[in-house]
Parts: structure tokens; sequence; C-alpha cells
């Protein structure tokens, strides 16, 4: 039924897609958790390991199968864990080692992997060695940071720090400057030292020896500094200050160090990998993930969200999702997301959080998990979870939107603005605690969270989905399950039909004689379907109007957010 003519190109007929050796990935389902925001279980206001293990029944009846939790490790929270004092500790707030042991037997008595946060492109400034490092020029960790002299009594370059100002801290102790790429409170690691990477390789070992099953790797483009540190050629932000870009990320040095990671732990030990990388385009992602380069299992391309909110539509995630397939489908693998505890809530930024709210929600869904690579759920996102709209910038934590609303601010802009700017762009949006039930703060604690809830957990919320059979949260376990038992899902390779509609995304799964078809309307407006794409033979095996009875047999169009999966054929 489907007219040749549509196809992009013609099937190269490799069904399977990856690394033998490897083969285990492409049947995760990974869940994200956030632990500060996720359960708190002793009523603190603040997430916990604890709370976690609580919830893993939950989890599991979702069924994912690996749990990526965000960092635990000893940190003073700067940037909410992403700052570490200490790799071989748990953070206090969140429990003990035996905790972490707990929850990791649970994990894995349920067959769940257990993904941790790597983040050593910085550490903590109360980290131990920055501590040394930092008191004298000559100690035994002087170089495992990056030192320079002042330049003309000033800094040493251009550079602005991720979240605010220079990149450049003085240090009266050494009488010069530390760089931190992210806040001041995340000095950045000195790779070029080799003892440096020898402590960072056996802590990472040290891990995978207590059972780790892989790591998603922070801020890892950022790893070999040029060491003649030129000025950003960007022009100056409000402050003064320059954003790095491709003379930081995705350098040589980068890639050999990753390399040296996989030869030392990864691919020794087989553990999984995903890199969080920083990329201006498909190709040089292709620098991580590419099997031949022995770096990562898959990579999360880091965009940020202001960047993200104002130029994304539903024709450009079509290329970036074509695009990315046509150049890993012989040599990689592909980590599928559409949120994460950087980005706004997807049902908010991709979908309608408003009129459409239930439809679009599956719909994205029903996006994540029918493309081909490992899905990754972002706590929350199997309810809907929405963007948060907070009264004042003091209800906002995230560095991040502080800073801008802060450079909003110099640039002229009143209050009111920045403010909106926040609410827009904010992480907090992703991490205001989960909604677990309509119990004062969402059942999240007992006590005061310490970012608050969204006001909208009295109608969202697990409880009120979980008997629903036709909840969001119903239609996520249904598309795992799905996924788990047609490995056209998994397996299967990507057509695409190249329609001129650019809120019609269309394609076809096909592997060992099982083809399913997979449409959906991304806008709030009736699409009608091209002729060719409409379905004559197969049934529908999922649909995100199933609380309205489902795919209408004979229908010529979509309605909106309508997002249908046929099966076609099956072996
Ligand atoms: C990554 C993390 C982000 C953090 C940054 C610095 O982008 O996802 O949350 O702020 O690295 O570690
Ligand atoms: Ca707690």
């Amino acid at each position: 039924i489907l007219p040749k003519i549509w196809y992009d190109e013609e099937k190269k007929g490799a069904d399977d897609l990856m690394i033998p050796e490897k083969d285990w990935i492409k049947d995760l389902v990974v869940y994200q958790v956030y632990p500060r925001s996720f359960c708190d279980s002793n009523g603190d206001g603040i997430g916990d390991l604890p709370g976690v293990l609580q919830k893993l029944d939950y989890l599991e009846e979702l069924g994912v199968n690996a749990i990526w939790l965000s960092p635990v490790y000893k940190s003073p929270n700067d940037d909410n864990g992403y700052d570490i004092a200490g790799y071989q500790e748990i953070m206090e707030e969140f429990g003990t080692m035996e905790d972490w042991e707990r929850l990791r037997d649970d994990c894995h008595r349920r067959g769940m992997k257990l993904i941790m946060d790597l983040v050593v492109n910085h550490s903590s400034d109360e980290h131990p060695w920055f501590v040394e490092s930092s008191s004298s020029r000559d100690n035994d960790k002087a170089d495992y940071y990056i030192w320079h002299d002042p330049v003309n009594g000033k800094e040493p370059n251009n550079w602005a720090s991720v979240f605010g100002g220079s990149a450049w801290e003085y240090v009266p102790a050494r009488g010069q400057y530390y760089l931190h790429l992210f806040s001041k409170k995340q000095p950045d690691l000195n790779w070029a030292c080799p003892a440096l990477r020898e402590e960072i390789f056996s802590m990472m070992e040290w891990w995978v020896d207590r059972g780790v099953d892989g790591f998603r790797v922070d801020a890892i483009s950022y790893l070999d500094k040029p060491q003649d540190f030129p000025d950003s050629p960007l022009p100056p932000q409000p402050d003064g200050y320059s954003m790095f870009g491709s003379e930081i990320a995705g350098r040589e040095g980068t890639h050999a160090y990753i390399r040296q990671m996989g030869e030392r732990i990864f691919r020794k030990r087989n553990v999984f990998t995903v890199g969080e990388v920083s990329v201006a385009s498909t190709q040089e992602l292709l620098d991580y993930v590419a099997s031949d380069r022995d770096e990562f299992d898959m990579a999360i391309p880091f965009v940020a969200p202001v960047v993200e909110i104002h130029t994304w539509s539903p024709r450009k995630m079509k290329e970036d999702i074509w695009e990315g397939y046509r150049l890993l489908k012989d040599c990689g693998w592909w980590a599928r997301f559409l949120s994460n505890h950087d980005k706004p809530r997807q049902v908010s930024l991709y979908g309608d959080d408003k009129e459409h709210w239930e439809v679009s929600a599956k719909m994205l869904g029903m996006l994540l998990h029918t493309l081909p690579g490992t899905p990754f759920v972002y706590q929350g996102e199997e309810l809907g979870m929405t963007d948060v709209r907070f009264d004042s910038i003091q209800d906002y934590d995230d560095p991040d939107a502080k800073n801008r609303y802060h450079q909003m601010l110099l640039e002229g802009a009143s209050p009111e603005e920045a403010l909106d700017q926040a609410r827009l762009e904010s992480r907090d949006n992703a991490r205001t605690p989960m909604q677990w039930d309509a119990s004062p703060n969402g059942g999240f604690t007992t006590g005061t969270p310490w970012l608050k809830v969204n006001p909208n957990y009295k109608i969202i919320n697990a409880a009120a989905q979980q008997g629903d059979p036709h909840s969001i949260l119903s239609c996520y376990k249904a598309l795992i399950a799905l996924r788990k038992a047609h490995p056209a899902l998994s397996r299967g390779d990507l057509e695409r039909f190249d329609l001129p509609q650019d809120q019609l995304f269309c394609y076809r799964r096909r592997y060992q004689g099982e083809e399913l078809l997979v449409l959906h309307n991304f806008s709030g407006e009736d699409c009608p379907l091209p002729g060719g794409l409409i379905p004559s033979r197969g049934k529908a095996l999922l649909s995100s109007y199933d609380r309205e009875g489902g795919w209408r047999p004979g229908s010529t169009s979509l309605r909106p957010y309508e997002s249908v999966i046929f099966q076609l054929s099956h072996p």
C-alpha cells in the first residue's frame, strides 16, 4: 500500500545495527532519576537514596530496566551534585554507602542496570585535591587543576563561565588564576596531568568493581584545553566576557582521553557508556560514537534551553532525527531522549501543556519509544509533568537561570521580563519534585521541599494515573511493553516518508518479517493524511487517542497530536 516513491532511500539490508558484544544496550529503557527531586524518605525536603529504593516497585511496574542516577556523591551542591567533593563518598543528604549498596542490589535483583553520572571535567572547589592544589604552587596536587599567571594583572583571557562572569578565579595563595568553565565552585580538572588521570581511572575502576553497570559521562567535550588559552572570538556578553566555543569543545586531545577511558575501563569491563557532548553537528557527534572510534556507546548532545526553545520546530526535529539515523545506522547507536534535568519539560516545550496535554504527552512518548535507539525517560515525563511558573526569582534555584536573569537586568530588561525568561528557560522546570499523589507537596516530602512543587500536582500525579488504563503513565507502560514484544522497535531499520507537511511525522520500522507503521501529528490541528499513508491493512497497536477509542478505521486524517502505531505485517 505504500508507494515506493516515498522512501528516502532503498533499504540497505542492514538488519542488525550494532557491535555484537554490546547487543544488550539495544534492549535498555533508561529512566533518569534526579535524586534530589525524586522521593524524600525522611522529611528533610530533599530526595534521597532510601526514597529511590522505595520507588523501585513503581519503576519495575513501569517496565524500565536501567536507572541513571544523577550525581549522588559528596558535594556542597553548588550545582546540585555536579560539583563533587568526594568521588567515592555518598552525599550525606542522600544517605550512606550502605543505602547505595542496597539500591544496587535491589536493582540487580530486579534485572535493572544501575548507571552512575561521572563528572570528571571538574570537581568541587571543596574537593581535598583542590584544597591542596590551591594552597601553594608546589604541592603534590599542584597540577591537578588548570592554573595560570595573571596577564597584565588580569584574567588570562576573555572566557566566560557557563554560569556567568569570568571563567577564571584568582587565588592569592598561589598568585594565580584557576579555570572554571562552569561555576567558580567547579574548578576544571587538569587532564594534561598524568597523575590526575590515574586518580580518575582508578576511581572509575573502583565503581565498576562495586557493580556499576554504566556511566553517563558529564560535560565530556571539554577535557583537553588549548595550552595557549586564546581569547574567544565570540562577542562579549553584557558582563564583558565571551562564551568559549570550538576552541575548547571536541579537541583531538579530548577524544584521546576518552579512548584511554575506553581502553582502561569501558571495553574491558563491558560497561555501558553515554557521553554528554557539546557538538555543532551530527557529523561531530559521530566522532564520539562511531563504533570504530572506540569512545562511547551513545551520546546525549547538549543544547542550551535558550537555544532549543527558540530554534526547535517539528521540521527541524524530523531532519535531525533523520540525519542522526542516516549517519549512524551502520556504525553506531542512538540515545533517544526528549527530556533531562537540563531541559524544559517535554510536554511544555514540544507538545501542548494545556488543551491537548494528555494526547500530546502520549504522542511524544510514542515518538521516543518507536525510533531506533535506546530510550531515556526523565522522571515525571511518564506523568506528563509540565513546566512551572514561580512568582519570584527567589523561588528559582538553577545558577544558570539566575545568571541569565541578572544578565538581562544588565541589558536593561525589566524584572518582569527577566522573570518571564527564567520561567521559560530555567532548568528548575525539570527539577520540581516528582508528583506522586494529591497530598501536600505531591507526596514528595512530609517536610518543606528544597524546591517548590508544581501546584498542578493535585491533578497531575502518579496515584491518579496508576489506576487509569488511559493515562499517560499507562501509555508509557504499554510502550515499554510493546518495545519488548516487537523487536522491530528495538532492532528494526527506519524508513521515513518525506512529506511536505512539516507537522506530519511518519515512518516505518521493519525487522525479520515484521512491519510497523508509525504516524504522528505534531500539531494542534487536524491533519489530512496523504493517500499512500492511510492504513488499509494490519491493526493499530497503540494510539494517543486510546481514551476516545483509539484509531478510527477508515479515517483519512489525524486529530491534534494523534499518534498511532500500526502493525502492517508480522513474521
Ligand atoms: C552537564 C549537566 C549539568 C551541569 C553541567 C556541569 O551539562 O547535565 O546539569 O550543570 O554539566 O556539570
Ligand atoms: Ca531526605
